[in-house]
Protein backbone atom coordinates (compact mmCIF):
# COMPACT_ATOMS: atom_id res chain seq x y z
CA UNK A 1 0.00 0.00 0.00
CA UNK A 2 1.56 3.29 -0.89
CA UNK A 3 1.51 6.12 1.07
CA UNK A 4 -1.31 8.00 -1.77
CA UNK A 5 -3.71 5.40 -0.90
CA UNK A 6 -2.80 5.58 3.22
CA UNK A 7 -4.03 9.16 3.01
CA UNK A 8 -7.01 8.55 0.91
CA UNK A 9 -8.00 5.42 2.80
CA UNK A 10 -7.62 7.37 5.87
CA UNK A 11 -9.72 10.71 4.55
CA UNK A 12 -12.15 8.04 3.33
CA UNK A 13 -12.89 6.24 6.51
CA UNK A 14 -13.71 8.97 8.50
CA UNK A 15 -15.74 10.54 5.68
CA UNK A 16 -17.83 7.71 5.76
CA UNK A 17 -18.39 7.89 9.45
CA UNK A 18 -20.04 11.40 9.24
CA UNK A 19 -16.83 13.88 9.36
CA UNK A 20 -15.97 16.15 6.61
CA UNK A 21 -12.67 15.98 4.74
CA UNK A 22 -11.04 19.88 5.14
CA UNK A 23 -7.57 20.46 3.47
CA UNK A 24 -4.24 20.94 5.30
CA UNK A 25 -3.83 24.50 6.50
CA UNK A 26 -0.50 26.72 5.47
CA UNK A 27 2.53 26.10 7.78
CA UNK A 28 2.54 29.64 8.56
CA UNK A 29 -0.70 29.70 11.64
CA UNK A 30 -2.99 32.09 12.11
CA UNK A 31 -2.07 32.07 15.69
CA UNK A 32 0.68 34.67 16.38
CA UNK A 33 2.40 32.58 19.17
CA UNK A 34 3.29 29.73 17.24
CA UNK A 35 5.82 30.08 14.84
CA UNK A 36 4.99 26.91 12.32
CA UNK A 37 2.08 24.62 12.77
CA UNK A 38 2.91 21.38 14.21
CA UNK A 39 -0.39 19.77 14.24
CA UNK A 40 -3.52 19.16 12.46
CA UNK A 41 -5.44 20.61 15.54
CA UNK A 42 -4.43 24.15 15.05
CA UNK A 43 -6.38 25.11 12.46
CA UNK A 44 -9.53 24.10 14.51
CA UNK A 45 -8.66 25.37 17.71
CA UNK A 46 -11.75 28.24 17.32
CA UNK A 47 -13.82 25.17 16.82
CA UNK A 48 -12.75 23.43 19.83
CA UNK A 49 -13.57 26.36 22.73
CA UNK A 50 -16.28 27.36 21.05
CA UNK A 51 -16.01 30.33 19.26
CA UNK A 52 -16.93 29.20 15.71
CA UNK A 53 -19.55 27.04 14.50
CA UNK A 54 -18.60 23.63 13.07
CA UNK A 55 -21.51 23.16 11.22
CA UNK A 56 -21.78 26.43 10.01
CA UNK A 57 -18.24 26.34 8.47
CA UNK A 58 -17.81 22.22 7.79
CA UNK A 59 -21.89 21.14 8.27
CA UNK A 60 -20.86 18.51 11.08
CA UNK A 61 -19.39 18.15 14.35
CA UNK A 62 -16.52 16.34 13.09
CA UNK A 63 -13.81 16.63 10.52
CA UNK A 64 -10.74 14.88 9.21
CA UNK A 65 -7.28 16.29 7.30
CA UNK A 66 -3.93 15.80 5.87
CA UNK A 67 -2.20 18.16 7.60
CA UNK A 68 1.62 19.95 6.76
CA UNK A 69 3.26 19.87 9.97
CA UNK A 70 6.93 20.84 10.86
CA UNK A 71 8.69 20.43 14.28
CA UNK A 72 12.05 22.44 14.61
CA UNK A 73 11.98 20.84 18.19
CA UNK A 74 14.20 17.69 16.33
CA UNK A 75 16.17 19.75 13.57
CA UNK A 76 19.45 18.54 14.91
CA UNK A 77 18.19 14.91 15.16
CA UNK A 78 17.66 14.90 11.77
CA UNK A 79 19.96 11.73 9.76
CA UNK A 80 19.23 9.31 12.41
CA UNK A 81 16.08 6.78 11.54
CA UNK A 82 13.28 8.53 13.28
CA UNK A 83 13.54 12.19 13.43
CA UNK A 84 12.35 14.21 10.73
CA UNK A 85 11.30 18.41 10.81
CA UNK A 86 8.23 18.28 8.40
CA UNK A 87 6.05 15.47 7.73
CA UNK A 88 2.48 14.78 7.31
CA UNK A 89 -0.05 14.19 9.85
CA UNK A 90 -3.52 12.21 9.67
CA UNK A 91 -6.20 13.57 12.19
CA UNK A 92 -10.06 13.39 12.88
CA UNK A 93 -11.08 15.51 15.04
CA UNK A 94 -14.89 16.36 16.99
CA UNK A 95 -15.78 19.81 18.16
CA UNK A 96 -18.86 18.26 20.43
CA UNK A 97 -20.01 15.71 18.33
CA UNK A 98 -18.37 12.04 19.77
CA UNK A 99 -16.13 11.80 22.59
CA UNK A 100 -13.93 8.82 24.03
CA UNK A 101 -15.71 5.82 22.90
CA UNK A 102 -16.05 6.45 19.23
CA UNK A 103 -12.60 8.17 18.53
CA UNK A 104 -10.71 4.87 20.43
CA UNK A 105 -13.22 2.33 18.20
CA UNK A 106 -12.60 4.57 14.96
CA UNK A 107 -9.07 4.11 15.93
CA UNK A 108 -9.20 0.62 16.89
CA UNK A 109 -10.30 -0.28 13.51
CA UNK A 110 -8.75 1.78 11.65
CA UNK A 111 -5.27 0.36 12.74
CA UNK A 112 -6.51 -3.56 12.60
CA UNK A 113 -8.77 -3.26 9.83
CA UNK A 114 -7.59 -0.72 7.46
CA UNK A 115 -4.26 -0.67 7.51
CA UNK A 116 -4.70 -4.65 8.85
CA UNK A 117 -1.63 -4.05 11.75
CA UNK A 118 -1.33 -6.11 15.16
CA UNK A 119 -1.67 -3.30 18.12
CA UNK A 120 1.37 -3.88 20.51
CA UNK A 121 -0.40 -2.11 23.30
CA UNK A 122 -1.72 0.87 24.30
CA UNK A 123 -1.43 3.75 26.51
CA UNK A 124 -3.44 5.45 28.65
CA UNK A 125 -3.35 8.94 31.35
CA UNK A 126 -2.52 7.97 34.95
CA UNK A 127 -3.82 10.54 36.42
CA UNK A 128 -2.26 13.17 38.90
CA UNK A 129 -3.32 16.02 41.50
CA UNK A 130 -5.14 18.32 38.76
CA UNK A 131 -6.47 15.79 36.02
CA UNK A 132 -8.49 12.27 36.95
CA UNK A 133 -7.04 9.11 35.66
CA UNK A 134 -8.45 7.88 32.30
CA UNK A 135 -10.10 5.05 33.91
CA UNK A 136 -12.80 5.40 31.02
CA UNK A 137 -10.38 4.84 27.88
CA UNK A 138 -8.73 1.82 29.42
CA UNK A 139 -11.83 0.13 29.39
CA UNK A 140 -13.03 1.17 26.39
CA UNK A 141 -9.62 -0.66 25.28
CA UNK A 142 -9.95 -3.40 27.53
CA UNK A 143 -13.70 -4.19 25.78
CA UNK A 144 -12.10 -4.26 22.34
CA UNK A 145 -10.01 -6.91 23.36
CA UNK A 146 -6.72 -5.20 23.94
CA UNK A 147 -5.13 -6.01 27.50
CA UNK A 148 -1.93 -4.52 27.56
CA UNK A 149 -2.68 -1.02 28.94
CA UNK A 150 0.59 1.09 29.80
CA UNK A 151 -0.57 4.08 32.50
CA UNK A 152 1.75 7.15 31.80
CA UNK A 153 1.60 10.63 33.58
CA UNK A 154 1.47 14.61 31.93
CA UNK A 155 4.60 14.23 29.91
CA UNK A 156 3.98 11.27 27.91
CA UNK A 157 -0.06 11.29 28.35
CA UNK A 158 -1.33 14.50 28.01
CA UNK A 159 -1.52 16.84 24.99
CA UNK A 160 -0.42 20.77 26.38
CA UNK A 161 -1.50 23.33 24.02
CA UNK A 162 0.43 24.93 21.15
CA UNK A 163 0.91 28.36 21.51
CA UNK A 164 0.57 30.43 24.79
CA UNK A 165 -2.95 28.97 25.50
CA UNK A 166 -5.28 26.61 24.29
CA UNK A 167 -7.49 23.53 24.65
CA UNK A 168 -5.38 20.15 26.04
CA UNK A 169 -6.29 17.26 27.49
CA UNK A 170 -5.45 13.03 28.57
CA UNK A 171 -4.48 11.55 25.62
CA UNK A 172 -4.11 7.79 24.68
CA UNK A 173 -1.66 6.64 22.12
CA UNK A 174 -1.59 2.86 19.88
CA UNK A 175 1.38 1.74 19.74
CA UNK A 176 2.17 -0.83 16.94
CA UNK A 177 5.49 -2.63 16.67
CA UNK A 178 7.02 -0.55 19.81
CA UNK A 179 6.56 2.55 18.57
CA UNK A 180 3.38 5.10 18.67
CA UNK A 181 2.13 5.95 16.26
CA UNK A 182 -1.46 7.61 16.53
CA UNK A 183 -1.85 10.04 19.46
CA UNK A 184 -5.78 10.54 20.20
CA UNK A 185 -6.18 13.79 22.88
CA UNK A 186 -9.43 14.27 24.79
CA UNK A 187 -10.04 17.74 24.62
CA UNK A 188 -11.41 18.66 28.08
CA UNK A 189 -9.51 21.27 29.34
CA UNK A 190 -8.03 24.71 28.51
CA UNK A 191 -4.94 25.56 29.78
CA UNK A 192 -4.36 29.32 30.33
CA UNK A 193 -0.99 31.11 29.96
CA UNK A 194 -0.01 30.88 33.27
CA UNK A 195 -0.69 27.47 32.76
CA UNK A 196 -3.53 26.59 35.32
CA UNK A 197 -6.33 24.63 33.54
CA UNK A 198 -10.29 25.23 32.97
CA UNK A 199 -12.91 22.69 32.01
CA UNK A 200 -13.97 23.20 28.47
CA UNK A 201 -17.41 23.97 27.95
CA UNK A 202 -17.61 21.36 25.18
CA UNK A 203 -15.60 18.47 24.94
CA UNK A 204 -13.47 18.14 21.87
CA UNK A 205 -11.21 14.97 20.15
CA UNK A 206 -8.17 15.91 18.54
CA UNK A 207 -5.73 12.87 16.82
CA UNK A 208 -2.46 13.25 15.14
CA UNK A 209 -1.03 9.98 13.09
CA UNK A 210 2.32 10.41 11.66
CA UNK A 211 1.49 9.43 7.74
CA UNK A 212 5.31 8.57 7.33
CA UNK A 213 5.29 6.41 10.42
CA UNK A 214 2.73 4.99 9.92
CA UNK A 215 3.75 4.07 6.37
CA UNK A 216 6.97 2.18 7.95
CA UNK A 217 4.65 -0.03 9.48
CA UNK A 218 2.29 -0.73 6.86
CA UNK A 219 5.14 -1.22 4.27
CA UNK A 220 7.31 -3.18 6.71
CA UNK A 221 10.33 -1.03 6.01
CA UNK A 222 12.73 -0.78 8.98
CA UNK A 223 12.37 3.06 8.75
CA UNK A 224 10.97 6.44 6.99
CA UNK A 225 13.57 6.78 4.63
CA UNK A 226 12.98 3.14 2.86
CA UNK A 227 9.10 4.61 2.42
CA UNK A 228 7.57 5.45 -0.68
CA UNK A 229 7.53 8.88 1.08
CA UNK A 230 11.17 9.06 0.34
CA UNK A 231 12.89 6.04 -1.45
CA UNK A 232 12.19 8.90 -5.08
CA UNK A 233 14.10 11.22 -3.37
CA UNK A 234 16.92 8.93 -2.33
CA UNK A 235 17.26 7.90 -6.09
CA UNK A 236 17.39 11.43 -6.95
CA UNK A 237 19.95 12.20 -4.56
CA UNK A 238 22.34 9.23 -5.33
CA UNK A 239 22.40 10.24 -8.60
CA UNK A 240 22.72 14.03 -8.32
CA UNK A 241 25.50 14.30 -5.48
CA UNK A 242 28.43 12.71 -4.64
CA UNK A 243 26.84 12.13 -1.09
CA UNK A 244 27.71 8.73 0.01
CA UNK A 245 26.99 8.81 3.78
CA UNK A 246 23.56 7.83 4.65
CA UNK A 247 23.25 10.34 7.44
CA UNK A 248 24.06 13.66 4.81
CA UNK A 249 21.46 11.51 2.38
CA UNK A 250 18.84 11.53 4.95
CA UNK A 251 19.36 14.89 6.18
CA UNK A 252 19.32 16.34 2.44
CA UNK A 253 15.62 14.50 1.75
CA UNK A 254 14.37 15.70 4.90
CA UNK A 255 15.62 19.56 4.39
CA UNK A 256 14.61 19.67 0.85
CA UNK A 257 11.02 18.16 1.29
CA UNK A 258 10.97 21.03 4.01
CA UNK A 259 11.72 23.64 2.47
CA UNK A 260 10.04 22.32 -0.99
CA UNK A 261 6.82 22.81 1.27
CA UNK A 262 8.04 26.21 3.48
CA UNK A 263 8.26 27.94 0.42
CA UNK A 264 5.30 26.85 -1.11
CA UNK A 265 3.69 28.06 2.10
CA UNK A 266 5.47 31.70 1.48
CA UNK A 267 8.13 31.79 3.70
CA UNK A 268 11.54 32.83 2.24
CA UNK A 269 14.91 32.41 3.91
CA UNK A 270 16.12 35.35 5.90
CA UNK A 271 17.36 36.65 9.16
CA UNK A 272 14.00 36.25 11.04
CA UNK A 273 11.65 33.24 12.67
CA UNK A 274 10.38 31.02 9.91
CA UNK A 275 12.74 32.55 7.12
CA UNK A 276 15.69 31.91 9.65
CA UNK A 277 14.63 28.39 10.07
CA UNK A 278 14.15 27.72 5.65
CA UNK A 279 17.92 29.12 5.94
CA UNK A 280 19.32 26.89 8.34
CA UNK A 281 17.55 23.84 6.27
CA UNK A 282 18.89 25.28 3.08
CA UNK A 283 22.20 25.84 4.12
CA UNK A 284 22.67 22.81 6.02
CA UNK A 285 22.29 21.11 2.62
CA UNK A 286 23.93 23.50 0.35
CA UNK A 287 26.95 21.68 -1.76
CA UNK A 288 30.04 23.79 -3.17
CA UNK A 289 29.91 23.09 -6.16
CA UNK A 290 26.49 20.63 -6.59
CA UNK A 291 22.96 22.23 -6.79
CA UNK A 292 19.95 20.36 -4.16
CA UNK A 293 17.70 21.68 -7.26
CA UNK A 294 17.04 18.15 -9.29
CA UNK A 295 16.03 16.79 -5.63
CA UNK A 296 13.48 19.91 -5.39
CA UNK A 297 12.33 19.02 -8.58
CA UNK A 298 11.79 15.14 -7.15
CA UNK A 299 9.86 16.29 -4.53
CA UNK A 300 7.41 19.04 -6.48
CA UNK A 301 6.49 16.39 -8.94
CA UNK A 302 5.75 13.45 -6.36
CA UNK A 303 4.30 15.38 -3.93
CA UNK A 304 2.66 17.43 -6.38
CA UNK A 305 -0.11 15.10 -7.18
CA UNK A 306 -1.62 15.37 -3.62
CA UNK A 307 -0.36 19.27 -2.81
CA UNK A 308 -1.65 21.03 -5.75
CA UNK A 309 0.17 24.63 -5.15
CA UNK A 310 3.83 22.38 -5.29
CA UNK A 311 2.95 22.80 -9.25
CA UNK A 312 1.75 26.13 -9.64
CA UNK A 313 4.43 27.23 -7.03
CA UNK A 314 7.34 25.65 -8.57
CA UNK A 315 8.92 27.71 -10.16
CA UNK A 316 9.10 30.50 -7.49
CA UNK A 317 10.09 27.31 -5.22
CA UNK A 318 13.37 26.51 -6.89
CA UNK A 319 14.07 30.01 -7.32
CA UNK A 320 14.31 30.82 -3.92
CA UNK A 321 16.31 27.48 -3.45
CA UNK A 322 18.85 28.82 -6.26
CA UNK A 323 19.06 31.94 -4.58
CA UNK A 324 19.90 31.21 -1.33
CA UNK A 325 22.33 27.99 -2.06
CA UNK A 326 24.51 30.91 -4.27
CA UNK A 327 24.49 33.34 -1.62
CA UNK A 328 25.62 30.53 0.73
CA UNK A 329 28.12 29.24 -1.61
CA UNK A 330 29.64 33.02 -1.74
CA UNK A 331 29.89 32.46 2.34
CA UNK A 332 31.57 28.93 1.37
CA UNK A 333 34.46 30.54 -0.66
CA UNK A 334 35.24 33.01 1.55
CA UNK A 335 35.34 29.84 4.35
CA UNK A 336 37.57 28.23 2.06
CA UNK A 337 39.82 30.97 2.21
CA UNK A 338 40.36 31.18 5.73
CA UNK A 339 40.50 27.48 5.60
CA UNK A 340 43.53 28.05 3.43
CA UNK A 341 45.04 30.20 5.86
CA UNK A 342 44.89 27.70 8.62
CA UNK A 343 41.70 29.25 10.46
CA UNK A 344 40.61 27.20 13.43
CA UNK A 345 37.86 24.56 12.08
CA UNK A 346 35.47 25.58 14.78
CA UNK A 347 35.42 28.95 14.25
CA UNK A 348 35.15 28.54 10.36
CA UNK A 349 32.19 26.23 11.07
CA UNK A 350 30.22 29.41 13.60
CA UNK A 351 31.55 32.43 11.95
CA UNK A 352 31.35 31.43 8.52
CA UNK A 353 28.86 28.86 8.51
CA UNK A 354 31.91 26.10 6.60
CA UNK A 355 30.49 22.85 7.07
CA UNK A 356 33.13 20.71 9.33
CA UNK A 357 32.38 17.60 6.78
CA UNK A 358 33.97 19.67 4.61
CA UNK A 359 36.89 21.15 6.43
CA UNK A 360 37.35 17.63 7.15
CA UNK A 361 37.19 16.63 3.41
CA UNK A 362 39.94 19.26 2.37
CA UNK A 363 42.06 18.40 4.56
CA UNK A 364 42.40 15.02 3.66
CA UNK A 365 42.60 16.07 0.60
CA UNK A 366 45.52 18.38 1.15
CA UNK A 367 47.11 15.75 3.47
CA UNK A 368 46.87 17.75 6.65
CA UNK A 369 45.17 16.53 9.56
CA UNK A 370 42.88 18.02 12.17
CA UNK A 371 41.73 17.45 15.69
CA UNK A 372 38.32 16.08 15.31
CA UNK A 373 38.11 15.44 19.01
CA UNK A 374 39.34 19.53 19.72
CA UNK A 375 36.60 20.45 17.26
CA UNK A 376 33.65 17.76 18.99
CA UNK A 377 34.53 19.04 22.75
CA UNK A 378 34.06 23.39 21.31
CA UNK A 379 30.96 22.47 19.14
CA UNK A 380 29.42 20.44 22.51
CA UNK A 381 30.09 23.31 24.51
CA UNK A 382 28.36 25.45 22.42
CA UNK A 383 25.53 23.49 21.45
CA UNK A 384 24.88 23.17 25.34
CA UNK A 385 24.71 26.84 25.28
CA UNK A 386 22.47 27.69 22.40
CA UNK A 387 20.30 24.76 23.98
CA UNK A 388 19.89 26.72 27.16
CA UNK A 389 19.34 30.08 24.94
CA UNK A 390 16.60 27.99 23.58
CA UNK A 391 15.47 27.09 26.41
CA UNK A 392 14.81 30.55 27.52
CA UNK A 393 10.80 31.29 27.99
CA UNK A 394 9.17 32.41 24.72
CA UNK A 395 5.41 33.62 25.16
CA UNK A 396 3.36 35.72 22.88
CA UNK A 397 4.73 38.52 23.86
CA UNK A 398 8.77 37.94 23.53
CA UNK A 399 11.57 37.48 25.69
CA UNK A 400 12.99 40.14 27.63
CA UNK A 401 16.98 39.49 28.42
CA UNK A 402 18.96 42.13 29.48
CA UNK A 403 19.39 44.75 27.20
CA UNK A 404 17.16 42.78 24.16
CA UNK A 405 13.86 42.45 23.59
CA UNK A 406 13.27 39.33 21.13
CA UNK A 407 10.08 37.75 19.42
CA UNK A 408 11.61 34.29 19.52
CA UNK A 409 14.56 32.16 20.54
CA UNK A 410 15.84 32.37 16.98
CA UNK A 411 15.34 36.58 16.84
CA UNK A 412 17.24 36.75 20.03
CA UNK A 413 20.25 34.90 18.87
CA UNK A 414 21.01 37.24 15.96
CA UNK A 415 20.42 39.98 18.53
CA UNK A 416 22.87 38.36 20.70
CA UNK A 417 25.74 38.24 18.09
CA UNK A 418 24.68 41.77 17.37
CA UNK A 419 25.11 43.11 20.67
CA UNK A 420 28.47 41.64 21.23
CA UNK A 421 29.82 43.00 17.56
CA UNK A 422 28.40 46.33 18.75
CA UNK A 423 30.89 45.85 21.48
CA UNK A 424 33.77 45.31 19.14
CA UNK A 425 32.32 48.03 16.98
CA UNK A 426 32.52 50.73 20.03
CA UNK A 427 35.71 49.07 21.05
CA UNK A 428 37.20 49.38 17.48
CA UNK A 429 36.42 52.67 16.94
CA UNK A 430 38.44 54.02 20.08
CA UNK A 431 41.12 52.27 18.67
CA UNK A 432 41.15 53.71 15.03
CA UNK A 433 39.49 57.64 16.18
CA UNK A 434 40.87 57.92 19.36
CA UNK A 435 39.06 58.66 22.80
CA UNK A 436 37.03 61.40 21.44
CA UNK A 437 34.83 58.80 20.31
CA UNK A 438 31.68 58.57 22.82
CA UNK A 439 28.59 56.14 22.85
CA UNK A 440 25.25 58.21 22.11
CA UNK A 441 22.75 55.14 21.64
CA UNK A 442 22.58 52.36 20.13
CA UNK A 443 19.88 50.48 18.50
CA UNK A 444 19.25 46.37 17.88
CA UNK A 445 17.21 45.10 14.81
CA UNK A 446 17.71 41.51 13.75
CA UNK A 447 18.65 42.87 10.51
CA UNK A 448 21.59 45.38 11.76
CA UNK A 449 22.89 47.34 14.42
CA UNK A 450 23.07 50.90 14.71
CA UNK A 451 25.31 52.88 16.23
CA UNK A 452 25.38 57.12 17.25
CA UNK A 453 28.87 58.23 18.65
CA UNK A 454 30.75 61.50 19.32
CA UNK A 455 32.76 62.25 16.32
CA UNK A 456 33.57 65.76 14.25
CA UNK A 457 33.78 65.03 11.06
CA UNK A 458 32.85 61.79 8.62
CA UNK A 459 35.41 58.83 8.84
CA UNK A 460 37.34 58.15 5.71
CA UNK A 461 37.05 54.90 4.22
CA UNK A 462 40.53 53.59 5.08
CA UNK A 463 38.94 54.21 8.31
CA UNK A 464 36.21 52.72 8.52
CA UNK A 465 37.87 49.73 6.76
CA UNK A 466 39.96 49.41 9.50
CA UNK A 467 37.71 49.35 12.17
CA UNK A 468 35.90 46.59 10.07
CA UNK A 469 38.84 44.80 9.69
CA UNK A 470 39.73 44.87 13.73
CA UNK A 471 36.04 43.69 14.87
CA UNK A 472 36.39 40.80 12.39
CA UNK A 473 39.93 39.92 13.77
CA UNK A 474 38.87 39.85 17.04
CA UNK A 475 36.14 37.95 15.58
CA UNK A 476 38.24 35.35 14.12
CA UNK A 477 40.55 34.94 17.41
CA UNK A 478 37.82 33.76 18.72
CA UNK A 479 38.10 35.48 22.01
CA UNK A 480 35.88 34.37 24.95
CA UNK A 481 33.75 36.62 26.85
CA UNK A 482 34.02 37.30 30.36
CA UNK A 483 31.73 38.77 33.01
CA UNK A 484 32.41 40.14 36.20
CA UNK A 485 30.18 41.89 38.59
CA UNK A 486 31.61 45.13 40.33
CA UNK A 487 30.58 48.03 41.93
CA UNK A 488 30.04 50.67 39.40
CA UNK A 489 32.42 53.45 40.49
CA UNK A 490 35.36 50.31 40.43
CA UNK A 491 34.27 49.22 36.99
CA UNK A 492 34.43 52.85 35.51
CA UNK A 493 38.07 52.64 37.05
CA UNK A 494 38.62 49.93 35.24
CA UNK A 495 38.48 51.91 32.45
CA UNK A 496 35.30 50.28 31.22
CA UNK A 497 33.58 51.64 28.44
CA UNK A 498 29.85 53.05 29.45
CA UNK A 499 27.40 54.78 27.52
CA UNK A 500 26.69 57.92 29.36
CA UNK A 501 23.24 58.31 29.62
CA UNK A 502 23.21 54.81 31.10
CA UNK A 503 20.70 54.15 34.01
CA UNK A 504 23.28 52.28 36.27
CA UNK A 505 22.68 50.15 39.60
CA UNK A 506 25.43 50.01 42.21
CA UNK A 507 26.49 46.70 40.86
CA UNK A 508 27.23 46.51 37.44
CA UNK A 509 27.88 43.63 35.10
CA UNK A 510 31.78 44.06 32.99
CA UNK A 511 32.23 42.52 29.64
CA UNK A 512 35.25 41.94 28.74
CA UNK A 513 36.36 40.88 25.04
CA UNK A 514 40.09 39.30 24.08
CA UNK A 515 43.24 38.72 25.67
CA UNK A 516 44.28 40.29 29.03
CA UNK A 517 47.38 41.21 30.86
CA UNK A 518 47.37 37.39 32.30
CA UNK A 519 46.97 36.43 28.81
CA UNK A 520 50.51 38.04 27.50
CA UNK A 521 48.40 41.29 25.82
CA UNK A 522 51.27 44.13 25.71
CA UNK A 523 49.31 46.23 26.61
CA UNK A 524 47.37 44.35 29.18
CA UNK A 525 43.94 45.80 28.36
CA UNK A 526 41.48 43.23 26.76
CA UNK A 527 40.13 44.35 23.24
CA UNK A 528 36.82 45.56 24.66
CA UNK A 529 35.57 46.53 28.13
CA UNK A 530 31.82 47.30 28.76
CA UNK A 531 29.92 48.18 31.27
CA UNK A 532 26.07 46.61 30.02
CA UNK A 533 23.24 44.25 30.74
CA UNK A 534 24.03 41.89 28.16
CA UNK A 535 23.61 39.41 26.71
CA UNK A 536 25.96 38.64 24.89
CA UNK A 537 27.86 35.67 22.66
CA UNK A 538 29.94 33.22 24.95
CA UNK A 539 32.98 33.97 22.40
CA UNK A 540 33.32 35.87 19.16
CA UNK A 541 33.86 33.40 16.74
CA UNK A 542 30.07 32.94 17.25
CA UNK A 543 29.52 36.46 15.93
CA UNK A 544 30.13 35.87 11.88
CA UNK A 545 31.13 38.24 9.54
CA UNK A 546 30.74 41.77 10.37
CA UNK A 547 30.35 44.20 7.74
CA UNK A 548 29.67 47.89 8.20
CA UNK A 549 27.24 49.13 5.85
CA UNK A 550 26.81 52.65 6.37
CA UNK A 551 28.08 55.47 7.95
CA UNK A 552 26.55 58.81 7.75
CA UNK A 553 25.88 61.88 10.41
CA UNK A 554 23.44 61.97 12.66
CA UNK A 555 22.84 65.10 14.20
CA UNK A 556 25.33 67.81 14.59
CA UNK A 557 28.98 66.42 15.83
CA UNK A 558 27.52 62.92 15.99
CA UNK A 559 28.11 60.13 13.78
CA UNK A 560 25.99 56.79 12.55
CA UNK A 561 27.13 53.69 11.71
CA UNK A 562 24.84 50.77 10.71
CA UNK A 563 26.36 47.07 10.46
CA UNK A 564 25.53 43.48 9.94
CA UNK A 565 26.56 40.17 10.80
CA UNK A 566 26.29 37.63 8.15
N1 LIG B 1 -2.71 16.95 18.37
C1 LIG B 1 -2.38 15.61 18.54
C2 LIG B 1 -1.03 15.25 18.00
O1 LIG B 1 -0.48 16.02 17.28
O2 LIG B 1 -0.51 14.24 18.32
Amino acid sequence: MDSQEIRQRFLKFFEERGHKIVPSSSLVPTDPSVLLTTAGMQQFKPYFVGQKDPMADFGSKNTVSVQKSFRTSDIDEVGDETHLTYFEMLGNFSFGGYFKKEAIAYGYEFITKEMGLTIDYVSVFEGDAEVPADTESEEIWKSLGITKIEKFGRKDNFWGPTGAEGPCGPTTEIYVRGVEVWNIVFNEYYMKPDKSLEPLKQKGVDTGMGLDRLAVMVQDKKNVFETDLFEFIFKKIEENTPEKDQRSKRIIADHIRASVFMISDGIVPSNTDRGYILRRLIRRITHPDKSQIPIAETVIESYGNFYQELKTKKILILEEIKKEEDKFRETLYSGLKQFEKGVDPFILHTTYGFPFDLTKDLSRKAGKSIDEKDFEEKFKKHQEISRAGAEKKFGGHGIVEGDLTASSPEELKIKTRLHTATHLLNAALHKVLGDEVSQRGSDITVERTRFDFVFGRKLTDEEIKKVEDLVNEAILANYPVKIETMPLEEAKKSGALYFYKGNFPEMVKVYSIGPSLDSGSPSGRPFSREICGGPHVSSTGEIGRFKITKEESSSAGIRRIRATVE
